[in-house]
């Protein structure tokens, strides 16, 4: 698949993301806390709903007790507008609930102020 250059880093702030086209795909362009950028296709796994109109969030961490939850991982997470999936940017776009599934996911690189997707 050819390269293309989806937005501007200037686009995108720290923990917000955006749908763009690469060729005839919609993508979903995410760019986390620490400024990296990634891609995935723009469709949750579950029923189709596009990613973009979910939201960039964190992830909670079972303590052990019953009810002591510790939110983290802010901006490192897609979850779904429709029914709450959640997938990890920064591990290839797997299913939090269910890391054996994924996103499809492209290769992305940054030069001078242009995003570059790729395959
Ligand atoms: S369509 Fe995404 S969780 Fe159902």
């Amino acid at each position: 698949m050819k390269e293309q250059v989806v937005c501007k880093t200037t686009e995108l702030e720290p923990g917000e993301m955006k749908a763009a086209n690469l060729g005839k795909q919609n993508v979903l362009v995410c760019r986390t806390l620490d400024g990296k950028f990634y891609a995935f296709l723009n469709q949750c796994n579950h029923q189709g709903a596009p990613l973009d109109k979910g939201m960039i969030c964190g992830a909670t961490t079972d303590k052990s007790k019953p009810g002591d939850y510790h939110y983290c991982r802010k901006g490192e997470i897609i979850r779904c507008p429709w029914h709450g999936r959640e997938f990890d940017i920064k591990d290839e776009g797997r299913m939090l609930a269910n890391p054996s599934k994924k996103l499809p996911s492209y290769k992305v690189r940054v030069e001078d102020e242009d995003v570059i997707v790729y395959k």
